[in-house]
């Protein structure tokens, strides 16, 4: 089996550290909104772990249902459980993607955060039209469109390096538009010893960057509510 994150998470959370700050922010607008009462919190694409870790800690109602296909990324998200073992009766990792998973009747909420883009238009319209089937009313997702907003050529540049003793870690990105809604992107993650490449691993992705107008009509015609958060790529679904 291949597992198209098995590079990204050689040092997913060191890498994605630059944007985890905005990220809390984006997690800090849906906490109100959640409502554990109703049914478990999904975490759809659940990573490293790093968003049921901040769930877990602040919403101590909460139920984390978290799906999670890569077996790299969902070992991450395992071994910050096992450092918390007193969360073992509140969390669920399935191994399961969006489609193949039997996902709980009712939600109390949801998060897919740097998910969205791997689904295509007709499967972002059953995603949504699955969220607003199992969230109560009032109920809230939370949910990033990844820059760029529309596809363009992004071409190849750090985008996050980080010093770990004597070794750096550095990821470069770039991207080649497909058409009007997809970019193929190439994702290096290179560890070294000055300039001395000693692990170059390499991830490529088609995703999908449909744009804030199709989100709103995408989200409408399932009765949910789109609202961007701030300047942010960050938005709250809430369904009517
Ligand atoms: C960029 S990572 C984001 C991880 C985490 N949500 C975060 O914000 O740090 C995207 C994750 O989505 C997962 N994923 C990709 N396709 C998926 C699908 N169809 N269903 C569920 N998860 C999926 C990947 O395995 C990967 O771990």
């Amino acid at each position: 089996m291949t597992d198209r994150y098995a590079a990204t998470a050689g040092a997913y959370d060191l890498m994605n550290a630059p944007w985890r700050a905005v990220q809390v922010v984006a997690l800090e607008h849906l906490l109100p909104l959640l409502q554990p009462d109703a049914g478990p919190i999904l975490d759809v694409g659940a990573g490293s772990g790093v968003n049921i870790e901040w769930l877990l800690e602040r919403s101590p109602d909460a139920q984390v249902y978290a799906l999670e296909p890569s077996p790299a990324m969902r070992a991450l998200a395992l071994s910050r459980i096992a450092a918390h073992l007193e969360w073992q009766h509140r969390v669920t990792v399935r191994p399961e993607d969006f489609f193949a998973a039997t996902l709980p009747e009712r939600l109390g909420g949801a998060i897919l955060l740097g998910v969205l883009g791997h689904f295509d238009p007709g499967e972002r319209a059953a995603v949504l039209a699955e969220l607003a089937d199992r969230l109560p009313h009032g109920g809230a997702a939370l949910i990033d469109l990844q820059p760029p907003e529309r596809p363009e050529a992004v071409p190849a540049a750090t985008i996050s390096r980080t010093q770990v003793g004597e070794l750096e870690y550095r990821l470069i990105a770039e991207a080649t538009p497909i058409d009007d809604e997809r970019l193929h992107w190439r994702m290096t993650y290179l560890s070294l010893e000055g300039e001395r490449v000693l692990t170059e691993d390499t991830a490529e992705h088609i995703y999908h960057h449909p744009g804030p107008d199709a989100l709103l009509a995408e989200a409408a015609s399932v009765w949910l509510h789109a609202e961007r958060l701030g300047e942010t790529t960050y938005w709250l679904l809430r369904r009517a």
